[in-house]
């Protein structure tokens, strides 16, 4: 791993909103008097009805946390209605490049942005949807997803997004945990030259949805899709009729905003909840400190909004801090690999923000999809999602940002909503492949399997966090056990990432990758449970385990080994039999890149499945430690399995 440093630029030392010094004074001031530090950035950051005087109540160690518990706000009036107030209102919010770049893009201002957000407002009202009520939200990339998230938020309703191409099982089974009473789709969508189905699924998820009352379809494509009467209510229309004011809803600090559901190690996915004043103060305040962001600016993250990335790059932290933010709604790849750049060159982006598995993908291309875009307006280049190996990192750094612009690889989770480590572009010299160290207010430790502090520099272990911070998760929506257990009782006192994690020793943090069952493949988290439990769906499928190999493209990919029932044949005709229900049941993004048929699997003596050996015997490499195995010979009938 290179330990290569590179310098801040001279230009950010001096201008960025943190420099060095006052990045240190920052940290030791919030180490020092945390609630202080977090009650000032919330006030200074947000607008509040009432505004808090306490910073953090409760406690890590039984999981009751509360942020900020005295204040009251909004968050769709802090993402629009103090901007337009305060003489915004011409300035644009959202620019929105459609999949195809001969189509126009949308603009809208902050006070069309908040028209079309009191409207959708109203119309929710007029659903019966109130505060508390949850609402699921199933969308491409296009500009009513931002505006319906806001929506709900305008109302107090719980939003949760579910990523536009997760299949009608996935969708019915987000849906029913949480309990959804409106669905909001589309037609459908367009992803490439590919026209995605998504009115279609939503039908097939609301087949055994007993919670949902309506579903609102907006028209995108013009496909023609049915319409289930008085289901089925057409979007443009009601909110072409709805009135265009609706007062935001005051919220306690710590009502929660949204929902969002991501893999767990075993099961089901957890429905991840977090509230408003604590997650929109550290949306904003990451914004700020990470991108050194400056109103006027073209701020791009290239997430979908139906993951974490989305909802705090995207929507919360950008709009908060009134920045002009680029949504698109294709792939790379289309036309060609030099779409990202082009979009770039065509609407002056300074700070760009996306996955390492992009980067590796559009740098296999080569560089002449780069260079002949004009990418002169970039200023930070940032990525998030899996650790990013040095050749992309220095390519990233000398092809895309000329050498000019620093890059902040920015480490963090669904259940920490927003940023906890990264280089800040003014303040960290950095090092390719690490994510440098915590932000001000974060309070990072390496531990050991023990639940030891390892206190040198220099450790390597697991990364956990030793006291809260404001954007942290409050719970898994109706499975309060599963919360405690998974982050806060392994070792009590800290909240447990599932990252593996080396600090080097001038104390950069380099992540490792998940210590647990969960996979991250082109940077989504999948969990090993819930592909098995797909493959197992098939009638000839006896049992399966699945685990993460790496991938030149996509970080990871994943193997599966699978039992079949006696009587079946492993072949690449039955092979593709079980991917394509794997795709079906899940989405396409879990594809399985190899089957391996076996008849046996390894297990320990508890009868725990050796993820380990599996991935060994995957990626070809020696076996390590068996002794622990209950059936030494399955072990050999393995490295023998039929390879599809
Ligand atoms: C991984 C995405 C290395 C990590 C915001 C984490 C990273 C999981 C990085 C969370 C990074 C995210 N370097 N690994 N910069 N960023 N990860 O919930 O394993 O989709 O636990 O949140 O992605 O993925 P999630």
């Amino acid at each position: 791993m290179s330990e290569k440093t590179c310098a801040v630029p001279p230009a950010f030392s001096a201008h960025h909103v943190v420099s060095g010094e006052a990045y240190q004074a920052l940290y030791q001031q919030a180490l020092a008097d945390p609630d202080g530090f977090w009650v000032s950035q919330a006030r200074r950051l947000l607008t509040w009805y009432q505004p808090p005087t306490k910073g953090f109540s409760g406690s890590l160690r039984d999981g009751n946390i509360r942020w900020f518990e005295d204040g009251t706000l909004n968050a769709s009036f802090n993402c629009l209605d103090r901007h337009v107030a305060a003489g915004h209102g011409d300035e644009v919010a959202i620019i929105w490049e459609p999949n195809d770049p001969k189509d126009a893009p949308r603009r809208l201002t902050y006070l069309q942005l908040l028209d079309r957000v009191e409207r959708a407002a109203n119309v929710l009202k007029a659903l019966g949807v109130g505060k508390g009520d949850r609402v699921c939200i199933y969308l491409q990339m296009i500009p009513e997803l931002a505006i319906a998230m806001l929506a709900c938020a305008r109302i107090g309703a719980i939003h949760s997004v579910v990523f536009g191409a997760f299949s009608a099982s996935a969708l019915r089974d987000r849906i029913n945990d949480c309990g959804a009473k409106v669905l909001i789709t589309q037609d459908a969508g367009w992803r490439g030259n590919k026209s995605v189905t998504m009115k279609q699924s939503a039908d097939a998820a609301c087949a055994e949805t007993p919670s949902i009352e309506h579903v609102l379809v907006v028209k995108h494509t013009g496909a023609d899709v049915p319409m289930q009467p008085e289901r089925d209510l057409s979007w443009e229309g009601l909110l072409a009729a709805a009135s265009a004011t609706c007062p935001p809803e005051p919220m306690d600090a710590e009502q929660p905003l949204f929902i969002l559901y991501t893999s767990g190690s075993t099961g089901k996915p957890k429905g991840v909840v977090h509230t408003t004043g604590g997650y929109l103060t550290y949306a904003a305040y990451t914004h700020e400190l990470v991108f050194d962001y400056r109103p006027g600016e073209v701020f791009w993250c290239t997430a979908d909004c139906g993951w974490i990335t989305g909802h705090s790059y995207v929507v919360y932290g950008p709009l908060a801090n009134r920045a002009t933010v680029l949504m698109y709604e294709g792939v790379p790849s289309y036309p060609d690999f030099g779409r990202f750049w082009q979009i770039v060159a065509k609407h002056r982006v300074n700070i760009f923000y996306t996955a390492p598995t992009a980067l590796r993908a559009l740098r296999a291309k080569g560089d002449a999809f780069v260079i002949g875009h004009d990418r002169s307006t970039l200023r930070i280049l940032g990525t998030v999602g899996e650790p990013i190996k040095a050749p992309e990192w220095e390519w990233y750094r000398a092809v895309v940002g000329e050498g000019r612009c620093p890059i902040v690889d920015t480490w963090w989770q669904t259940e920490t909503g927003g940023i906890l480590i990264s280089p800040l572009p003014g303040a960290t010299p950095t090092k390719p492949g690490s994510a440098t160290f915590p932000l001000p207010g974060v309070r990072a430790v390496v531990l050991d399997e023990a639940g030891n502090e390892l206190g040198d520099p220099k450790a390597t272990g697991l990364l956990a966090i030793a006291a809260s911070w404001p954007g942290m998760l409050r719970d898994i929506w109706g499975d309060r056990a599963r919360f405690l257990q998974t982050y806060l009782q392994p070792f009590p006192g800290y909240y447990l990432t599932g990252d593996g994690c080396r600090r080097d020793p001038d104390g950069y943090y380099w992540i490792t990758g998940r210590v647990d069952d969960i996979m991250i493949v082109s940077g989504h988290n999948i969990g090993t449970a819930e592909v098995e439990g797909a493959i197992g769906a098939h009638p000839a499928v006896a049992e399966a385990a699945v685990v993460g190999i790496a991938d030149d493209i996509t970080g990871q990919a994943i193997c599966a080994f699978v039992i079949l029932k006696a009587g079946h044949e492993g072949s690449p005709g039955l092979a593709d039999e079980i991917n394509q229900l794997v795709r079906k049941i899940i989405g396409p993004h879990a594809n399985l890149k190899q089957i391996r048929f076996t008849p046996a699997l390894p297990k320990t003596r508890s009868g725990k499945i050796m993820r380990r050996l599996l991935r060994d015997v995957a990626e070809g490499r020696e076996l390590g430690d068996v002794t622990t195995l209950e059936d030494p010979a399955a072990v050999a009938a393995l490295i023998e399995a039929v390879r599809v």
